[in-house]
């Protein structure tokens, strides 16, 4: 049973072979547990197992969850070769393509990695402020007043708005409407299920054709807007002087000095819309949830959005995040042997940290099942217990990005809208594809709106 182990680490503690113990039921009662009632699962697990316990769900295998902070800082400091995210996210591989940073692993993943990190270094952020506040106005300028809306659908615009016009670039309202009708057709939530299915039905071809030929053509669609949109941008005389990530992405070379090929770009772009849209709506839509249940947080945020400042409305999104994790975990598939929580899980197995359960644990968020946002107004918190973007080498690129834009929209309702809540009890968390959302989608109504603030005409993207 035990055994000595050459772990990552020193090679003297004495493991346990085998996986750390799990719920007894048959996989399929797991699976389904783990689609319908992922939240209750989780919770009974760690009732009964503690921090790490195995679970298993059909087409992922034998999984391991830790919440463990220990284990997390071991599964996000393990070398590329070890542990292999982008293996994990395969299944995404159909809509964001194969030269994706979310699907690749080891050298080139590293190689798109730092490709993509600068556009998004979090001083940059600044200069897109104006532009994320004016795509919030003029959502707000189309929403009904007195009569109740969905917020998600609402904050998923503003989301892909902000995407298509900070990360593309695309200023043309025309063209911007195209893009988004093409990526709609292609909708994530909807393929996303399919995809899971496909190991079984690709045994079946005619099945096969039938339920995957119109995501093909929508992807080819959308792939040629997209190669068009490229060359049409590398032909404009200010293509250097544009400081959109697109942009900004295709003046980028890696440490041999090549620039990233059209492929790549193609992919690279799909991936900040499908990672970086529905995420951060249905953060947002967690977060007026959240804030507008308690009317004393809901008016500080718009004291101190009049005033100019932000730490307060940082602090609230930071605790919406812990308390509604848009992912509930990130996975890893284990290549080389690795040791978690006393045990040596063997390569074929994957690790998983539990960002919704490090979230409700207790030594890490005393009372944390209360609404706290002043756990966070104080410094940073801490990157092995507070995960809503993963952690280690595949951190989430867009988090800076993000948690600038929920601020600035945020900010931007708050000052000119009275908007409230129309439902009397608080939203379920339900499986959204991958994500975990509101069940309702948060409806919401408003009376009175605010002129939008007359700013200073925005800079050029480019030029701060
Ligand atoms: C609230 C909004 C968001 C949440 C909760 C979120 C969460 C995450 C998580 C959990 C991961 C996986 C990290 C890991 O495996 O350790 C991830 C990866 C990623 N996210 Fe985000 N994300 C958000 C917004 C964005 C935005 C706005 C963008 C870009 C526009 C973006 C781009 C990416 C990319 C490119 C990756 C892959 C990183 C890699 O594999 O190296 N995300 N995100």
């Amino acid at each position: 049973m035990a055994a000595m182990f050459d772990s990552q680490s020193t090679p003297t503690v004495e493991l346990k072979e085998g996986l750390p113990p799990g719920l007894p039921w048959p996989a399929l009662v797991q699976t389904l547990f783990w689609v319908f009632r992922p939240v209750q699962m989780l919770r009974i697990a760690r009732k009964r197992y503690g921090d790490t316990f195995s679970a298993h769900l059909l087409g992922l295998g034998r999984i391991v969850m830790t919440a463990d902070p220990e284990e997390i800082r071991r599964v996000f400091a393990a070398p590329a070769d070890r542990l292999h995210a982008g293996e994990a996210n395969m299944v995404l591989s159909p809509i964001v393509g194969q030269h994706s940073v979310l699907v690749l692993d080891e050298e080139r993943h590293m190689r798109q990695r730092k490709l993509l990190l600068p556009p998004f270094h979090g001083e940059r952020m600044r200069a897109w402020v104006d532009e994320m506040e004016s795509i919030t106005d003029e959502a707000i300028d189309t929403w009904p007043r007195g009569e109740a809306f969905k917020l998600r659908d609402q904050t998923q615009a503003i989301t892909m708005d902000i995407i298509l016009r900070v990360v593309f670039g695309i200023t043309d309202h025309a063209r911007r409407r195209e893009f988004r009708d093409r990526m709609n057709a292609l909708e994530p939530n909807i393929w996303f299920r399919k995809f899971a299915l496909a190991p079984l039905i690709q045994k079946i071809p005619r099945m096969e054709r039938r339920m995957f030929d119109d995501f093909r053509r929508a992807k080819a669609d959308f792939d040629a807007l997209m190669l068009e949109e490229l060359n049409d941008r590398r032909a404009q005389p200010d293509a250097a002087e544009r400081g959109d990530v697109l942009s900004l992405l295709l003046q980028a070379a890696d440490d041999e000095g090549a620039p990233m090929t059209d492929d790549e770009l193609r992919d690279e772009l799909v991936t900040l819309v499908v990672a970086g849209h529905e995420t951060t709506a249905t953060a947002l839509a967690w977060t007026f949830e959240l804030m507008l249940r308690r009317p004393e947080v809901w008016e500080r945020v718009r004291e101190e959005a009049e005033a100019g400042e932000s730490a307060y409305v940082d602090a609230v999104i930071k605790e919406s995040l812990r308390m509604r994790p848009i992912l509930p975990l990130v996975a890893r598939v284990i290549k080389e042997p690795i040791e978690i929580a006393g045990y040596r899980l063997r390569p074929g197995n994957t690790v998983t940290p539990s960002i919704y359960l490090s979230h409700y644990r207790e030594a890490n968020y005393p009372d944390a099942e209360s609404f706290i946002p002043e756990r966070f107004i104080e410094g940073q918190p801490e990157g092995s217990t507070w995960l809503p973007f993963g952690g280690g080498i595949r951190r989430c690129i867009g988090a800076s990005f993000a948690l600038y834009e929920m601020r600035v929209v945020i900010q931007t309702i708050a000052r000119r809208t009275d908007i409230r809540l129309t439902r009397d009890v608080e939203e379920p968390i339900v499986r959204r594809a991958i994500t975990f959302a509101p069940g309702n989608d948060v409806p919401v109504a408003i009376d009175n709106v605010k002129p939008a603030r007359t700013r200073e005409p925005a800079p050029a993207m480019g030029s701060s």
